[in-house]
């Protein structure tokens, strides 16, 4: 939590999602989604049935934003995405493997509620923390040189 906060607001919370109430929540998250779509496959209700069951604990990060003159919501919906990538540091720095995910259930309304996320809220990352099993697959990397620009004015 030890994060860039304009204002000191701290405007996230943490959910912890272990045991037995994260195949819970994959189960309401695949009625859902039968809920929407009746045709869902059984790979897709599958995939939502186990999608929080792939590490032991995951960490539900909820951005909170509150009404502060001078900080705009995106200042503190970014604060939030710092607890997730601290998160995934401090995660990885004590030796566990760590990946930040979100999918369509963070943005669904029904689901936002059953994990009593409020409707000003966000769930900004599912940060899904265990023991790696195999090596990451490294992937190309952006080229600084296409993101950075001098500014001449
Ligand atoms: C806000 C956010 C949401 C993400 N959600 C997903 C996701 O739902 N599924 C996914 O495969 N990767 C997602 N990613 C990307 C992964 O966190 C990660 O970057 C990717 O698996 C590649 O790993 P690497 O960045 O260590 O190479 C998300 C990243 C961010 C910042």
């Amino acid at each position: 939590m030890r994060v860039p906060d304009h204002g000191a607001l701290a405007p996230w919370r943490i959910l912890a999602i272990a045991g037995d109430a994260r195949l819970r929540l994959g189960e309401f998250v695949r009625q859902r989604g039968l809920e929407i779509n009746p045709a869902q496959s059984e790979a897709a209700q599958t995939k939502d049935r186990e999608r929080f069951t792939r590490a032991p604990l995951v960490l539900g990060v909820i951005a909170s934003p509150v009404d502060r003159p001078g900080v705009p919501a995106i200042e503190q919906i970014l604060s939030a995405g710092a607890v997730c990538f601290n998160l995934l540091q401090g995660a990885q720095a004590l030796g566990f493997g760590a990946q930040w995910l979100t999918g369509w259930p963070c943005y669904d309304p029904a689901i936002k509620s059953h994990l009593g996320v409020r409707e000003h809220e966000h769930v900004v990352g599912f940060i899904h923390i265990g023991t790696p099993t195999q090596n990451a697959p490294e992937r190309p990397r952006p080229d600084p040189a296409a993101h950075f620009s001098i500014w001449q004015g």
